[in-house]
């Protein structure tokens, strides 16, 4: 039975208050594996999250793997540790099951910038044109759009279109740029960004470089395209792991959100691995996404004691959003 303590904590998780003050000192990898014993809970976490994240995870992988992963699980909970629009997606391919976010402020900005209506009024501008959206987008976009799609299965789901077939690809403008040279399409491109891929400083990039002419540079392909034309590969994080555990390389810039070097470092741990510059950067030598590390283990913990915040989507809204998704699911 829950105390009144309990109730007004999860008062304040459904509000948003997210980082409910413990004097308990626990002990959260025990806890979080109890929780998720007791509730039949999976916890699916994404290369950017932090590293006790990942290791408790019961799966961690890109943005594609992800939805993959949570098209098929049977828990009854699925603790999404990622950002919202992941979460959202994995809730509307699963509209009975209970969906959980640590933090209910870990947005994306490539996300938020698409504002539904004003894409709307871009996608009735072109009639003609199909719309191919990066998973990415809030479950508003994801109705406008005919197919969704990630940086792992993007050029397939792209070619799946007749060669002939105008096409609107949102909300990533460098990720749209590097399909529209890859598949020689001419894509309109919506104007968005994400904001830790723009940051890679091209300057501090070379410079690492020559210091490392022996690096190789790997790079995701949110980021811009000087930054992409320094690269000897470019691909999802899944692709990035699979390039610096597969090339003879042994020397790596990796140009993408330093959480992926948690994973790169399990993966090939005799390799030197070096992170990318920010242009700002006083804090560490890398690029990290503030949204992606709101979510702490303390916050994981709470959210599954408590089972919220949940992610909410109107039911209506989410069999639209299921279409496209489903699409790029039988496409990858
Ligand atoms: P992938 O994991 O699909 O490469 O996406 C990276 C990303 O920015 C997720 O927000
Ligand atoms: Fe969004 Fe970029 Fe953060 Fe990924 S890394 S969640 S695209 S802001």
């Amino acid at each position: 039975m829950d105390t009144l303590l309990d109730k007004a904590k999860q008062n304040m998780i459904s509000k948003g208050f997210l980082d409910v003050e413990s004097s308990e000192k626990l002990d959260y990898v025990k806890e979080i594996e109890k929780l998720k014993k007791e509730k039949n809970a999976v916890i699916l976490a994404h290369y950017y999250q932090e590293d006790a994240i990942q290791d408790i995870a019961d799966f961690v992988g890109d943005s594609l793997a992800l939805a993959q992963e949570a098209a098929k699980t049977d828990a009854d909970i699925i603790v999404f540790a990622g950002v919202h629009f992941m979460a959202e997606t994995a809730k509307i391919l699963n509209p009975d099951k209970k969906v959980l976010l640590p933090d209910l402020k870990a947005g994306c900005s490539l996300a938020d910038s698409c504002p539904p209506a004003d894409f709307k009024a871009f996608i009735e501008a072109h009639p003609d044109h199909k719309v191919v959206t990066y998973i990415n987008c809030s479950a508003e976009i994801k109705t406008l759009s005919d197919v969704v799609c990630t940086s792992g299965n993007a050029v397939k789901i792209i070619e799946s279109f007749p060669k002939d077939q105008k096409l609107i690809f949102a909300p990533d403008k460098n990720l749209g740029d590097y399909l529209n040279k890859e598949t020689g399409r001419d894509m309109l491109l919506w104007d968005g960004a994400c904001m830790v891929h723009e940051a890679f400083s091209i300057e501090k990039l070379l410079d690492i470089h020559k210091e490392h002419p022996d690096a190789e540079i790997i790079a995701h392909p949110e980021s811009p395209s000087h930054i992409l034309k320094t690269a000897s590969f470019i691909g999802s994080t899944a692709g990035l792991l699979k390039y610096a555990r597969e090339s003879k390389k042994e020397k790596f810039i990796v140009a993408t959100e330093a959480g992926i070097l948690h994973e790169m470092i399990s993966q090939v741990p005799n390799k030197i691995l070096i992170p990318a510059p920010a242009e700002e950067d006083n804090t560490c030598a890398c690029s990290e996404c503030a949204y992606m590390k709101l979510n702490t283990m303390k916050k994981l913990y709470n959210c599954m004691k408590y089972e919220l915040p949940d992610i909410e989507v109107d039911k209506e809204l989410a069999e639209k959003a299921l279409l496209p998704i489903e699409r790029m699911l039988a496409l990858s």
